[in-house]
C-alpha cells in the first residue's frame, strides 16, 4: 500500500517526520511533499494547509502525482457531541460537507453534492476498526509519558475516549454557540466539525481509493474555541495524532 498522510498542523507533520525514511522531497502547488518509508509503509506526507480546497488539491497531487492507494487526514477538530471533551479522539465513519447546499434546486438535498448524488461520504469499517484499535492503544500506553501530568490537568484531559462517528467539514471556524447548535439541528448524531475531512472523502471517492479521518478534539466550538484551539495544538494534538498515526501503521 502506497499511503498519503495529511495533517492539518505543520507541528504534526513535523513529529511525523522525525520517524521517516525518507526517499525524496518536492515543493508544488505551495506544498511540500515527503516520501519515504514509514514504519516499514511507503508513505508520502504533506502539511494541506487548511479548508477543504487546499485539502482536495492537495489529496488530487498525492493521487495523481505520488500514486497513492490509500489517504489518511488527520488533525483536530470542535466538539459537536456534548459528551465529547478536548483529548477525546474522533474518527469518522461518515462525513458530511456542511456548507453544501443547493437545495434552492429541484431535487437536490441539503448538503448533497450536485451531479455526484450522495450528501455524505461512509468510510469502510476495516478502515475505522484499525483506527480505533491503534487510538486506544495509543492513549492507554502512552498518554502519561508522551504529556507531562501538569498539561494533562490545566486540559483537563483525564481518560480520553475514542469514538467512532459523523464528522462535518466546511470552510468555517466554529466558535460560537450559535452557529454550532445550527450544526447539531442539521446533522444528527454529529460528533465534531473540521474544514478538510469530507473534501478528502470526495476526491478518494472520486477516484475509488480508501480513506481515513482521525481526529482530536482541540475546542468546543463555543466562544473559548478560538483561545482553546491553539493552546491544544501546541501542546497536545500532534502528540495524539502522530502517535495513533503510528501506530496505525503498525497494525
Ligand atoms: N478545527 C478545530 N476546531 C474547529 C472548529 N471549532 N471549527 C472548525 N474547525 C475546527
Amino acid at each position: 500500500m502506497n499511503i498519503g498522510i495529511m495533517g492539518a498542523m505543520t507541528e504534526e507533520i513535523s513529529q511525523l517526520l522525525q520517524h521517516i525514511s525518507e526517499t525524496g522531497r518536492e515543493t508544488r502547488g505551495m506544498r511540500e511533499y515527503v516520501s519515504g518509508t514509514l514504519r516499514g509503509k511507503k508513505v508520502t506526507i504533506v502539511f494541506s494547509r487548511w479548508g477543504k480546497v487546499a485539502a482536495a488539491s492537495t489529496a488530487t497531487t498525492l493521487i495523481e502525482r505520488y500514486g497513492v492507494n490509500y489517504l489518511i487526514f488527520t488533525g483536530v477538530a470542535g466538539a459537536m457531541d456534548q459528551d465529547l471533551h478536548v483529548g477525546d479522539i474522533v474518527i469518522a465513519d461518515t462525513l458530511i460537507q456542511h456548507d453544501m447546499n443547493a437545495s434552492a434546486l429541484p431535487g437536490i438535498e441539503r448538503h448533497e453534492i450536485p451531479l455526484l448524488g450522495i450528501s455524505s461520504f461512509k468510510v469502510d469499517s476495516r478502515h475505522t476498526d484499525s483506527a480505533r484499535l491503534a487510538a486506544e492503544s495509543y492513549l492507554s500506553e502512552n498518554l502519561t509519558t508522551d504529556i507531562d501530568a501538569d498539561t494533562l490537568h490545566a486540559f483537563h484531559i483525564h481518560t480520553p475516549r475514542v469514538v467512532t462517528g459523523t464528522i462535518a467539514s466546511g470552510d468555517q471556524f466554529i466558535a460560537d454557540n450559535q452557529s454550532a447548535l445550527a450544526l447539531r439541528e442539521q446533522i444528527p448524531a454529529l460528533k465534531c466539525v473540521e474544514m478538510e475531512g469530507a473534501a478528502v472523502a470526495q476526491v478518494a471517492h472520486e477516484h475509488g481509493i480508501p480513506y481515513l479521518v482521525i481526529r482530536t478534539i482541540s475546542d468546543k466550538a463555543n466562544e473559548s474555541a478560538a483561545i482553546d484551539f491553539p493552546r491544544f495544538i501546541d501542546k497536545v494534538a500532534s502528540r495524539f495524532t502522530c502517535g495513533s498515526v503510528l501506530r496505525l501503521l503498525d497494525l
